[in-house]
């Protein structure tokens, strides 16, 4: 097979597209002022995974915390992963940081300027090392996020099911067909903002699109068909047990994760069997005597792959003598280190505020 770009695709979209970047375009980016090698690399790791609405705030204070690449190659691996915490698959953070190491051991601290040497480095792969090249140093090279897949897939009708080669291959040569050598910083923007807010999944807004007439999809009343649905797997369900030992102080009990496995490294809630006797747990785990109370309401969390039901119990710790020990720590709301969104929200939960 051999892949081949559908005839009707059109020859080049970037005029258009950039006229329309300068009117309706996204400009006000943190990452765009200043438009920095490490800013730009930073912002494209947090966004493969999360939204721009969400990576803003996050962005700007790992700015703070970490002002350049050696900043972040100094820091402790705690410290950067409690800078990512809520933003979800962690790696990236652990792969950021190994990277930004390499980058001042063997690089002087200077980011690699082109695509293959950046995509030696771990959690990047051609899309984004090619948005990093695009925006950090005018540097001409195809991006193929997930909103720009959608938006190439529209204009030339490719049907075939993400995911395949019958899909992947024609959009990469028309990715690179389209990607102009002038303005090239501008067009990686223009297309994923393009995507992001006209070309949506659902509900597309084709009249105002400055591509409509050259866009297959559009000509054949396709696009609800386009990108093809992929063939849903029903993610396996997982449950978890953890506890909620508070002291009479009204510090938590957290223990660090095994580097491994979901949510490696970070600072979580203790996890036990869930049918574990918690008392003798607490004796022999933890070195406290602790009497188990309520169970809170069970908190779902979906992750690619699994989804997970937590389930917590509150345990009341009469004492304020702590135990520190290098995995165990008693925290304060105001030094608490980041937690994984759904146990920060188990730990905030009302019903523990009540007391029950
Ligand atoms: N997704 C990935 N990179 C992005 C960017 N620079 N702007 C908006 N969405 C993105």
């Amino acid at each position: 097979m051999t892949h081949a770009i559908p005839e009707r695709a059109p020859a080049r979209i970037d005029a258009r597209l950039l006229a329309w970047f300068d009117r309706h375009g996204r400009h006000d980016l943190p990452w765009q002022h200043p438009r920095t090698p490490y800013r730009v690399w930073v912002a494209e790791i947090m966004l493969q995974q999360t939204q721009v609405a969400t990576v803003i705030d996050y962005f700007n204070a790992f700015m703070a915390r970490f002002p350049d690449v050696w900043a972040l190659a100094a820091a402790q691996a705690d410290d950067v992963m409690a800078r990512w915490a809520g933003l979800g698959y962690y790696a990236r953070a652990r792969n950021l940081h190994a990277a930004a190491k390499w980058i001042v051991a063997e690089h002087r601290g200077a980011l690699p300027r082109d695509v293959q040497t950046l995509m030696t480095l771990p959690g990047i792969g051609r899309s984004t090392a090619g948005a990093i090249v695009a925006q950090a140093f005018g540097v001409w090279a195809p991006i193929l996020d997930g909103n720009a897949k959608r938006v190439i897939a529209r204009l030339a009708a490719i049907t075939a099911v993400p995911g395949s080669a019958a899909y992947e291959k024609p959009l990469w040569q028309l990715a690179e067909r389209y990607t102009p050598h002038e303005r090239v910083s501008d067009y990686t923007q223009a297309i994923m903002d393009l995507g992001a807010t006209l070309c949506t999944r659902r509900a597309p807004n084709c009249p105002g699109c400055p591509l409509a007439a050259d866009c297959v999809a559009n000509a054949d009343a396709l696009q609800a068909d386009i990108p093809a649905p992929r063939k849903k797997r029903a993610r396996p369900r997982r449950e978890t047990t953890l506890l909620v030992i508070k002291d009479d102080a009204g510090r938590v009990l957290l223990e660090k994760r095994p580097p491994a496995g979901i949510w490696g490294g970070l600072w979580s809630l203790p996890e036990i069997d869930p049918e574990a006797d918690i008392e003798a747990v607490c004796r022999e785990r933890f070195g406290i005597a602790a009497t188990p109370g309520a169970a809170l309401a069970p908190i779902e969390h979906g992750f690619t792959h699994f989804l997970l039901t937590l389930h917590a119990r509150r345990v009341q710790y009469r004492s304020t003598v702590r135990i520190m020990d290098g995995d165990f720590a008693w925290y304060e709301r105001r030094d608490r280190p980041g937690l994984p969104a759904p146990i920060a929200r188990l730990v905030d939960s009302p019903q523990l505020k009540l007391g029950l």
